[in-house]
């Protein structure tokens, strides 16, 4: 019911004002997996002269800046996510002259390069770490250290009941120092304390060395769990089905998540971007992996007036990615985030990462190319994963192959419904030995084995091509109307999505999708009565049978199962409505935090729970 009553609504939302935008703000920014995207020297894991090797396809593809997932020292139990030392590069992937080297060649192709930074923990293996463990200054509280709890029987226990985002206590005993240490992720990344003031500056010193280095700023991660309670009260139970009592998400996640700390950090490190920013006047930037559920996402940015993140990652069309999503789910979906947006804070959107299903998995090879043009044509940044511009699909890993530690820790049994894997193996570059990722056959994660017939240079040869209509949907955002333009994102079927872009005197933009199972036939201007009456079709989805250039009805636009037309049109006529907001029941909107890890069903998915899962009811 409640999707028919928003699908009735059109939403107008203006995105800028007038003046110019800034490279981030009109960006498609491009994620790099530096284990998967290429192998230069022939290991089977990625590496940065890898990178360097094939940062011409990132411009090729359209995007002027990329984050790379971390590159830094690191013992490699969570794929880099444990850092042993933030200022040194992997020598797994190179030496801190590849590094410069990548930063010249990305300032050459004029490429903007950003780092992952992972304030939250470190590896246990750190120096930090040890000499905390061991209590030698100053590194003694730099860790969340606990006292244990005693029970009846005099058994020791954990100081409360928070859980591991990947299962288990979220507590871990040190006999050294006869106490716990708090870690959110894996026993081997314990958690960073920011009630010690010096941690917070330790963090500025290594973005200030990274940013003399070069980039132009930061994926900040996990940053909802910077800070926890100081009384480490226990946290309530999430009522939510389904989920085993170990797993994080049986917790309501009160004390570990969103603390009012975390928002204050985020602007300190802001200070420290817009320091680099004041110099040359090119912004650094920061994007933070915060709660992206209604509730805290736009916190993240921090008020107008004390900004924090420029942006927070939108993980809402995660919630339309799978296989039988209808039009009213795309609508209610993407006008609930712009409606709550604050004006202050600029949209972003994407469809894939390395802890997410691929979306040709998770939604289907056919809505492929329509899923990308809805994430390109959205107002504001676009976020690529690497391989989402080909369509890859996620690769079957066997239990031997799997290396992801929520993988591992479900077990032979259970592995492929939490492992993360399978979105992350390498990139399919062309038809040669591991599809041109590597010269050797034994890679770090299993090549894709239908490489062969999908990689990057059949489809660049290819007449019609997910890469090519990507492409062109890249370069259409170059327009002032999808730079600067308002929305109208519109249920006019079930089966039908129109996506409609709009600016005084400028070109209009319309997408429409057919998310059903047959060819239909629809009048776009039904539910958008101010529409031009004819466009010409710009790109359309693979297979879809238009023609560049063709002019269409808009009263009468047939498009084939799973397929999308993008049409450009005179400027609207004026339109009545201009939307206002009235942000509907948020308190009903949960957390949504780094992974939706199922994709094969998700009839509530609107109203997704926080975590692994997708499947709350
Ligand atoms: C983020 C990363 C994920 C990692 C986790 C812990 O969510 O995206 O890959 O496992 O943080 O660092
Ligand atoms: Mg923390």
């Amino acid at each position: 019911m409640r999707h028919l009553v928003i699908a009735l609504t059109a939403c107008v939302l203006a995105v800028g004002g007038a003046e110019d935008l800034e490279w981030w703000q009109r960006t498609v920014l491009y994620q790099v997996y530096p284990r998967s995207f290429k192998d230069s020297d022939g290991d089977g894991m990625g590496d940065l002269q890898g990178i360097i090797e094939k940062m011409d396809h990132i411009k090729d593809a359209g995007a002027d800046a990329f984050w790379m997932s971390p590159i830094f020292t690191s013992p490699g139990v969570d794929s880099g996510y444990d850092i042993s030392n933030y200022t040194e590069i992997d020598p797994m992937f190179g030496t801190m002259e590849d590094f410069e080297d990548l930063i010249y060649k990305a300032n050459e192709l004029d490429l903007k390069v950003l780092l992952d930074l992972v304030p939250n923990h470190v590896s246990n293996e750190s120096e930090w770490f040890v000499k905390s463990v061991q209590r030698i200054e100053p590194y003694t509280n730099y860790f969340v250290w606990a006292d244990p709890k005693y029970d009846e029987n005099g058994t020791r226990l954990p100081p409360n009941n928070w859980l591991s985002y990947f299962g288990g206590s979220a507590w871990e005993w040190r006999e050294e120092r006869q106490q716990y240490y708090l870690h959110q992720f894996v026993v081997q990344q314990p958690d960073l304390n920011y009630r010690y003031k010096p941690v917070a500056e330790e963090i500025k010193g290594v973005m200030r060395f990274w940013l003399d280095k070069g980039v132009h700023g930061f994926r900040v991660d996990a940053v909802s769990c910077l800070y926890e309670d100081r009384r480490l009260r226990d946290e309530p139970p999430s009522g939510q089905n389904g989920t085993a009592p170990d797993q994080e998400g049986s917790l309501s996640h009160v004390y570990t998540h969103n603390q009012p700390g975390n928002y204050e950090l985020i602007h300190q490190w802001r200070e420290v971007v817009d320091e680099y920013t004041r110099q040359d006047g090119v912004a650094r930037i920061l994007i933070t992996e915060g709660d992206s559920g209604l509730n805290y996402t736009f916190k993240y940015y921090g008020p107008k007036t004390r900004p924090g993140a420029h942006l927070n990652f939108n993980l809402f069309l995660f919630q339309v990615l799978y296989k039988d999503a209808d039009a009213f789910a795309y609508n209610e979906t993407i006008n609930t985030w712009l409606e709550h947006k604050p004006d202050h804070c600029w949209p972003n959107w994407l469809v894939g990462n390395h802890d997410n299903a691929r979306v040709a998995t998770r939604a289907g090879q056919a809505l492929v190319d329509a899923v990308n043009a809805v994430l390109l044509w959205l107002p504001g940044t676009a976020i690529t994963y690497n391989g989402e511009e080909i369509g890859m699909n996620n690769t079957h890993v066997s239990w031997n192959q799997t290396v992801d530690p929520p993988g591992r820790r479900a077990g032979p049994q259970n592995y492929s419904s939490f492992s993360r894997d399978p979105e992350r193996t390498p990139f399919q570059w062309d038809n040669s030995t591991s599809a041109g990722f590597s010269s050797s056959n034994d890679t770090w994660l299993p090549v894709n084995s239908n490489y062969k017939q999908l990689n990057l240079q059949q489809q660049q040869e290819a007449s019609e091509s997910h890469y090519k209509v990507y492409k062109q949907l890249v370069a259409e955002r170059k327009s002032k109307t999808l730079q600067k333009g308002k929305t109208i994102a519109e249920a006019v079927t079930k089966e039908v999505f129109a996506l409609v872009r709009e600016l005084d005197g400028e070109d209009t933009y319309i997408l429409a999708v057919n998310l059903g199972n047959e060819t239909t036939r629809t009048d776009l201007t039904a539910s958008i009565p101010s529409l031009p009456t004819s466009a010409a079709v710009v790109v359309a989805s693979v297979g879809s049978g238009f023609i560049r250039g063709e002019i269409l009805n808009t009263t009468e636009i047939s498009i084939p199962s799973k397929g999308f037309v993008g049409l450009k049109g005179s400027p609207m006529k004026s339109h009545s409505a201009s939307f206002s907001s009235s942000p509907s029941s948020s308190e009903s909107w949960k957390a949504l935090f780094f992974f939706f890890k199922r994709w094969d069903s998700a009839p509530t998915v609107t109203r997704c729970a926080d975590g692994h899962a997708c499947t709350e009811s």
